[in-house]
């Protein structure tokens, strides 16, 4: 039997386990057993304003809600009436609640000085510090002419003033819109563009895997393509060593230091009485068309799901140290680096760089120094832990850790059995959480004290959330048949549409299966009630846990000079739990080669980003299509997945006879 057929079955085998909530964790946690889950669950289903109008009263508000929740399907109200400040929340309640000198942030650097597992620069910015930089931070954006209303793009290294322009953009009722470091200047020129936005903030640079991230200049390529940025505000990250020069452009007028900007600041901002509908934050994700859609966020509802979930998904006590490895460019970073976390008074991590940097053992160091009791991060990256070797872990006192979670993609049931194993010696619960952009709040997750979790499914729905299996009709799957995973009520951190879109909200998410949100997964339910998500069912690819639409790669392709087609598809990738395959014919006038290959991937990055780079380009003489014309993907897919791919890079693929077969047979 060879290696990869022995590890299906043990696959198989593994998803038959079942691990119990460990006693101990139980006694202790904010909910205790299963039946106490189910119990809350009926509650929050029969009767959601009663549920979340109660765990509301656990934010503060400056004036009431009237109403709980205004559902004109499928436009949803949370807390019509009420008003509140999400930096008031994260910052001034937790201070009045005796937290001021309590570390709101850690930070670690990339740069390691002395000693390999010594780590870098340290800093702990305790909730009064933050509150005091997030107001001279406001207070500087008023300066600037920042109004309520308007958009700040912010394009940062993961350091805490990243969180700081977030939460400075909140307490004065901006809305934000953080673009990913990884992203390049046109996709930041695009998203300035749409998000109507006149102010940018950023760095001088980061540091990622020893390297720095030339973030300014990315700015400034992309100011070259729009003229709608008034102000740069420039973080000084990097600076200049004489070792190590590091020059950037300067326009003045234009651009602004960010010390110099809150140097001469009140630490007294008032915290913007907010609607509990105004915007908190745009944040651009990809679909299934080529271009980035800008989510839209609201302040109430979404800082309730983020609040409420973070406490019993992450089961927070006043004294954890909680890692979330992700960056704040992504959604996982707004719900669960900065604003579940700090509106619960809790200390949250934040890491600048990468995980293998200077080696494998970085995270492992990290979670050892910080005494970190609570590690939440994506499978792609157990994988590439559980491929480096467990020594890297071995290495380091893990003993502070409780609770372990993962959330991006699915989770394989061995990456998900080391994790357990491995990182937390068989003792701490396992949170598989499924959530998207578009949801704000985790979804689908057991809770660490009361479900008995099983390898590979994200288990059960949070309290409120109507998760179900439908065909496109909207009837209901039997147990253990594929279907179309929906949510079939509102839910606080729905986002609440499309920026600039107004009409797509309801035909992108509640138009294809009747009267529901449709997530664009596909999953199943088993004899237990338990989700098991088997991926995309739409356009949309998911790249080490990172969401790729892959219209927006084509539209990449096509922009090349030398390409007249391409057609984009995900196949299984060990590593990343997809890779992207490009199908690509070319203009009459031009011949493949390895060179162009290779030219066409950087084209991508310099388009998109690294992160979209195809692991694959084939060259075709024509794409296969059906007589409407239609490119035929579902072939592709087959023909990336198990297809061979052409050593020979001359000879041109030729897939248009595919079509013409698979076409008959399907007539
Ligand atoms: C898509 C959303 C949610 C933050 C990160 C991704 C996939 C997410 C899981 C999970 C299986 C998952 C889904 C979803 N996904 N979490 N635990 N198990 N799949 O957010 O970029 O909006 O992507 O990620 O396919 O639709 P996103």
């Amino acid at each position: 039997m060879s290696d990869a057929s022995s590890g299906a079955i043990d696959s198989v085998l593994q998803e038959q386990r079942v691990f119990p909530p460990p006693m101990e964790f139980s006694k202790s946690a904010h909910v205790h057993s299963i039946d106490e889950y189910r119990q809350m669950y009926k509650e929050s289903i029969e009767n959601p304003e009663a549920f979340w109008g109660k765990m509301a009263e656990q934010l503060h508000w400056f004036k009431k809600w009237d109403r709980v929740l205004d559902w004109k399907p499928p436009f949803a109200k949370w807390f019509v009436g009420g008003k509140l400040n999400v930096s008031y929340n994260c910052l001034d309640l937790q201070i009045e609640r005796g937290n001021g000198d309590k570390a709101a942030i850690l930070w670690e650097g990339e740069p390691v000085g002395g000693m390999p597992g010594t780590g870098g620069a340290v800093h702990r910015i305790s909730y009064q510090q933050l509150r005091d930089m997030v107001c001279r931070f406001a207070n500087g954006l008023k300066s600037l002419g920042v109004k309520k209303g308007d958009r700040v793009t912010i394009y940062m290294p993961m350091v805490p003033e990243a969180a700081v322009a977030m939460l400075g953009c909140a307490r004065i009722g901006a809305a934000h819109s953080v673009i990913f470091g990884g992203f390049s200047s046109q996709a930041i020129a695009d998203r300035v563009e749409d998000a109507q936005s006149d102010i940018i903030i950023t760095a001088d640079g980061g540091f990622r895997r020893g390297q720095i991230v030339p973030l300014k200049q990315n700015v400034d390529d992309a100011l070259t393509k729009t003229n709608r940025v008034r102000k740069v505000i420039v973080l000084e990250r990097v600076g200049a060593t004489p070792e190590r020069p590091h020059k950037i452009q300067w326009v003045e007028g234009r651009d602004v230091w960010w010390h110099e900007l809150v140097q001469k600041q009140s630490t007294e901002c008032p915290a913007e009485p907010m609607d509990a509908e105004d915007t908190l934050f745009v944040l651009y994700t990809s679909g299934s068309t080529g271009k980035p859609k800008g989510i839209l966020h609201t302040t109430g509802g979404f800082l309730l799901g983020v609040q409420s979930t973070s406490k019993y998904v992450f089961d927070l006590r006043p004294d954890d140290v909680y890692w979330c490895s992700a960056d704040v460019g992504w959604i996982t970073g707004h719900s669960y680096v900065v604003y579940g976390l700090l509106s619960n008074g809790a200390t949250t991590l934040m890491y600048e760089g990468a995980p293998n940097f200077p080696d494998f053992s970085r995270f492992w160091s990290l979670i050892e120094r910080h005494r970190v009791t609570i590690f939440y991060t994506a499978p792609t990256a157990i994988r590439a832990f559980m491929r480096a070797g467990r020594e890297f872990v071995d290495r380091h006192d893990l003993r502070s850790l409780r609770l372990l979670g993962t959330v991006g993609e699915p989770i394989n049931p061995e990456a998900w059995m080391w994790y357990r194993d491995v990182v937390g010696h068989g003792r701490c619960p396992i949170v598989d959480t499924w959530w998207q952009t578009e949801t704000g709040m985790i979804m689908i997750t057991p809770l660490p004290g009361a479900t008995p979790t099983k390898p590979g499914t994200a288990t059960l729905p949070f309290f409120g959330v109507d998760a179900a299996i439908v065909d496109r009709s909207g009837k209901e799957m039997a147990a253990n048949q594929g279907g179309l995973l929906v949510i079939r009520k509102p839910w606080p951190a729905m986002l609440r549409g499309i920026f600039n879109d107004p009409d797509r909200y309801q035909k992108q998410y509640w138009s294809d299966v009747p009267n529901m949100y449709f997530t664009g997964d596909g999953a199943r339910r088993d004899q237990d009630g338990y989700f098991w998500i088997m991926g995309r069912v739409d356009d949309v690819i998911n790249v080490s846990g990172h969401r790729l639409g892959t219209m927006e790669i084509e539209s990449a392709l096509v922009a090349h000079p030398s390409v007249a087609e391409a057609a984009v598809v995900g196949m299984p990738h060990e590593m990343k739990g997809q890779g992207i395959a490009a199908f690509v014919t070319l203009d009459a006038d031009k011949t493949p080669n390895e060179e162009l290959k290779k030219e066409l991937i950087n084209w991508v990055g310099k388009q998109i980003g690294s992160l979209a780079k195809p692991d694959q380009i084939r060259f075709a003489e024509a794409l296969p299509k059906t007589r409407s014309g239609k490119i035929m993907r579902r072939l592709l897919k087959e023909l990336a997945t198990n297809g061979q791919v052409a050593g020979d890079v001359t000879t041109l693929e030729d897939y248009s006879v595919l079509a013409k077969l698979r076409d008959k047979e399907e007539s």
